[in-house]
């Protein structure tokens, strides 16, 4: 059986930067991702990466906006530890080579977002995920880190009290093999495609988050569901933030530039949470045009946009036919991210023993319950770093590994064999099934939510689970077998989609993302509190507790009502 002391699944930015402190500290590393490395969500980040690199601004700022921006529930000792690392980690980067944008002086060139109380935004054009990916799988190579690429992870297997390993699934070759670790490091990103409008890639689709709650782990405030402003209307695939950080406004369908009724000092740069309701109630009160809002940035001239946000112009012209040099790109509010995930103290460590977890998979929490957009890249390289380091430190103190039941191998194997033999007559295919739950969930658990719907979304989760249970494959070959693939996906889409709408129909307030039509107001003496979804294997469902924010006791922290 193949082992590695430690395994990191998923090679998006965190899991490279996890991995890259195992190379560095001569752990026997290895990433398991079922896409190769290059080809990870992260490189769809297109704005920037916040830090407080300039003489004016302070890590300090950086933290509060954070803190603000959380709506008063992020995790305050993980969001000073992320914004003291800022600086260090993106000057980090840009020593191993990252084409950051320039100022003439040579600087790292910075934008305006969302919710920040000072231009921090570090950025590469508008693609600043994807050279930061290249950076780092240029350092991976460098390292000679093993990747096992195109293979799926099925199930995380325990000894009953902690992680042994994985039971994967080789995508390239139908192979079912195992891997035993010491730990493992859960870096397999968002949940995205739980929706059916998102900004992200059908590969979204929070399969470690899943596998992790089924093994044990916790997973912290899934009804936190970020909404990103701007998504193409037709696509929904994502035009950065950076576009109204560089001056581009909103518009609704009299022309009216409607954010300095709801956010009349920030206006588009509010966070993201505000911004997208105002668009929504423009969308509902018949102020849209055709289901979205304008984005205007002719006034930006053509040169800027060629050379800040050339391929926002690119994906504007080709999914909706407009060149934002003359016309108003159509966009409405989005699935962007996930604020929830697998629930980690601020060192990346999940209570299941020997499972830890970064970047947009994990819960450290420090978006609480609205990110703040340049603090996904951050977080996924500075807690793709300090988890890397704490859970090597851990490796290291271990001198075995768990006992790994090959019975879990067979299982797998069973029910893959039991799942291609089932008929097609009275079947349902998984893309059918998808699509039934991914549009209902965009009815009902949207950036309003009202308690019928919520409540008609629960209902149907019985009814999700029956129809999977009926699902068939019309390819049965083992060679990249895609139904096969979003068979295993739809699984995990099925139990997380479950965990999101059962903290939504609990959490009676409205506090960042989530936003309820019977709870208009944030409710700190009674919700201040992180919800835990776990799996509970007896009844089949999700089940919920809660948890207390750790706060820090600084009086700047201390909620107040979130202006913009
Ligand atoms: O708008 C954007 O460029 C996205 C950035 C982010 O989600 O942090």
């Amino acid at each position: 059986m193949k082992s590695h002391d430690l395994v990191i699944v998923g090679a998006g930015l965190s899991g490279m930067r996890a991995a890259l402190e195992g190379a560095r500290a001569k752990i026997d590393v290895a990433i398991v991702t079922k896409i190769h490395p290059l080809r990870s969500h992260s490189c769809a980040a297109q704005g920037g990466i916040n830090a407080s690199i300039d003489k004016e601004d302070s890590w300090e700022s950086h933290a509060f906006d954070t803190v603000k921006g959380s709506d008063y529930i992020g995790d305050e000792d993980a969001i000073r530890l992320m914004a003291e690392e800022a600086p260090k980690v993106v000057l980090e980067m840009d020593r191993m080579g990252t084409p950051f944008s320039r100022l003439e002086n040579g600087d790292i060139a910075q934008r305006a977002f969302g919710g920040a109380n000072f231009d921090r935004t570090c950025y590469a054009a508008d693609r600043t995920g994807q050279v930061l990916l290249h950076t780092l799988w240029e350092q991976l190579v460098k390292a000679g880190v093993p990747v096992y690429e195109e293979c799926q992870v099925f199930n995380i297997v325990t000894d009953g009290e902690g992680c042994a390993g994985l039971v994967c699934y080789n995508i390239k070759t139908g192979e079912v093999f195992p891997i035993g670790a010491k730990a493992v490091v859960i870096c397999t990103g968002g949940y995205g495609r739980v929706f059916n409008s998102t900004t992200n890639a059908t590969s979204c689709t929070g399969d470690g988050m899943a596998l992790a709650m089924r093994a044990g782990a916790a997973l912290g405030d899934m009804e936190f569901v970020q909404f990103h402003p701007t998504g193409l209307r037709t696509s929904g695939i994502l035009v950065t933030e950076g576009a109204r950080g560089e001056g581009g406004i909103l518009i609704n369908a009299e022309g009216e530039r409607f954010m300095s009724k709801y956010a009349p000092s920030k206006l588009e740069l509010a966070s993201r949470d505000v911004v997208s309701r105002a668009e929504q109630t423009e969308i509902i009160e018949g102020r849209g045009i055709n289901g979205a809002v304008l984005l205007d940035l002719r006034h930006l001239g053509a040169a800027k946009i060629m050379e800040r946000l050339p391929q926002i112009r690119e994906l504007a012209m080709d999914l909706e036919g407009v060149d934002p040099i003359h016309a108003p790109i159509p966009i409405r509010p989005t699935v962007h991210y996930s604020m929830g995930g697998i629930r980690t103290d601020m060192w990346g460590e999940s209570k299941l023993p020997g499972l830890w977890s970064a970047g947009e998979a994990a819960c450290v929490s420090v978006h609480g319950a609205n990110r703040l957009g340049g603090n996904s890249l951050l977080d996924t390289i500075v807690f793709g770093k300090v988890t890397g380091k704490k859970v090597c430190e851990h490796v290291k103190g271990i001198s075995g590994f768990r006992e790994f039941k090959t019975s879990a191998i067979q299982e797998v194997k069973d029910w893959i064999a039991d799942l291609k033999a089932r008929p097609k007559a009275g079947g349902i295919r998984p893309f059918d099934l998808h699509q039934r739950m991914s549009t209902s969930m965009n009815l009902n658990c949207g950036v309003f939510r009202e308690p019928d719907r919520l409540q008609a979304e629960l209902d149907a989760f019985p009814g999700y689970r029956e129809d999977y249970a009926k699902i068939y494959l019309d390819d049965k070959s083992d060679t990249f077998n895609v139904d096969l693939l979003r068979a295993m996906e739809l699984r995990n889409l099925i139990d997380l989609a479950e965990a999101i709408i059962r903290g939504a129909v609990a959490r009676k307030e409205s506090r960042g993302a989530h936003s309820r039509r019977d709870f208009p107001k944030r409710d700190d003496k009674n919700w201040r509190k992180h919800t835990l979804a776990s799996w509970d294997a007896a009844k089949g469902e999700v089940v919920l507790s809660y948890e207390d924010v750790r706060t820090l006791g600084i009086k700047e922290y201390e909620p107040k009502e979130r202006v913009y």
